[in-house]
């Protein structure tokens, strides 16, 4: 893929596809509910339709017509032996929430992944999982692993690594448990799958104190059927906001956007940078908080990020690497270790991608400083995504600016949001 300088700023409304965590959960939970459920504006991308295979692969019926989907859920207990491995191609999130499901249904199972996710750490979900009884069977703690379906007893956990993954497949674990288990998270993480199950009638309490959220979950309890409107995906939004914030002459309007306060880091970061976003018509869909957003060119300053950001924005330093480059003055951000682990080592790749594009930028530690300048000299035009749909989409927004820049395994983009090109070309983008 080219992505190359744009002529004029980008105006007009792009459409955002469904969020992307939102969609996977919105597979997840009615499949298990006791009855039929209509999921409207469900993300259509490599990594949703990965979820949507393994729980046909289980029996579920789930069918798909032009922008809505219908899940035949049967109940807590009525998923079937897959008669195949499950391949969940790049897709970290069915695989951390699957091991939870999984490990307590009455027959035993296999995940396998792409070279990527083969080599995503998983310990820090199997590991706790084992704790409540799971058994799984696998080389290196990574994926392929073998589920030995089993009883699992309530739990206290307390998860250290700040992960709404974790979390949700230890939710998923304790939903057929006897007894209440009492999961502690030490950071606030995005909250899709309690908000959910809440409005499946699950037996759920959340308590907040200070940066600490207490959830107790009750198991053996059934699902009661919902429909759901996935809102519009804000880590996809973000790629255009910063093209817009970074392009002159820009004005774009985004609807239905999650607003979701433990996902919005990026909407924060970016106002202390000094752009201007214009909210509109807050609303909620299915509990999930929602709005309107007009964005406009803006002169952004650097700003410095404490690691309480990165568990609000994980996605999004890419993209916000970006907008710190076209910053008046330098920016630092804190505490980006779990960026190392995700779809690449995505720490590496926004340093190394920066650096040939002419940016000044230096990482220390789990540390990231941008000094950026007036002006960029491409040092390489090649950018390295390692098959990473942030890495690739983050860097063509760069093009727009500095291009031409040739994204190596672009496709990956369809992990996230298959429409992008279309999308960012509709509205003024220049890529090929
Ligand atoms: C996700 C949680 C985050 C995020 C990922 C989606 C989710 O991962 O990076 O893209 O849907 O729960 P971690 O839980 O590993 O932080």
């Amino acid at each position: 893929m080219i992505s190359g300088i744009i002529s004029g700023g980008l105006n007009g409304a792009p459409s955002i596809p469904g969020d992307k965590s939102i969609s996977h959960r919105s597979i997840i939970i009615p499949s298990i509910a006791d009855g039929e459920c209509e999921i409207e504006n469900i993300l259509n991308s490599d990594d949703v339709n990965k979820t949507i295979d393994a729980f046909k692969l289980m029996g579920v019926k789930i069918e798909k017509k032009n922008n809505i989907i219908r899940i035949y859920g049967k109940g807590l207990n009525s998923l079937k032996k897959p008669s195949n491995e499950i391949y969940l191609g790049n897709s970290g999130t069915s695989a951390r929430l699957l091991l939870g499901l999984l490990s307590w249904q009455k027959f035993s199972s296999k995940l396998i992944g792409d070279n990527s996710l083969s080599s995503r750490p998983m310990k820090r979900i199997t590991i706790p999982l084992e704790r409540m009884g799971a058994k799984f069977e696998s080389k290196n703690g990574s994926l392929p692993i073998n589920i030995n379906g089993v009883d699992l007893k309530a739990t206290d956990i307390d998860i250290k690594i700040p992960s709404a993954q974790i979390k949700s497949g230890l939710l998923l674990a304790a939903l057929n448990t006897e007894g209440i288990s009492k999961i502690t998270e030490n950071s606030i993480t995005r909250d899709h799958t309690e908000i959910m199950l809440d409005s499946f009638g699950a037996h759920i309490e959340i308590k907040n104190e200070s940066n600490k959220k207490i959830i107790h979950i009750e198991g053996k309890k059934e699902l009661k059927p919902n429909n759901i409107i996935v809102p519009s995906d804000l880590s996809s939004s973000a790629f255009f906001i910063v093209a817009a914030l970074i392009n002159k002459n820009s004005l774009i309007k985004l609807e239905n956007i999650n607003n979701n306060p433990t996902r919005n880091g990026i909407l924060k970061a970016l106002e202390k940078m000094g752009a201007k976003i214009i909210y509109k018509n807050h609303r909620t869909l299915n509990k999930e908080p929602i709005c309107d957003i007009e964005i406009k060119s803006s002169e952004l300053n650097g700003c410095h990020l404490d690691e309480s950001f990165a568990e609000l924005m994980i996605d999004e330093y890419p993209i916000l690497s970006v907008a710190a480059s076209f910053a008046n003055s330098p920016s630092v951000f804190k505490g980006l270790k779990e960026l190392r682990v995700k779809e690449s080592d995505r720490l590496e790749l926004i340093h190394k991608n920066l650096v040939n594009c002419g940016v000044e930028c230096k990482i220390e530690e789990d540390n990231l400083f941008i000094n950026p300048k007036k002006n960029y000299t491409i040092k390489h035009s090649e950018i390295i995504t390692n098959y990473d749909h942030r890495i690739a989409m983050s860097f063509a927004i760069m093009g727009s600016k500095i291009g031409p820049l040739n994204i190596r395994d672009a496709d990956s983009i369809n992990t996230s949001f298959p429409s992008f090109i279309n999308e960012f070309n509709k509205i003024g983008g220049n890529i090929s």
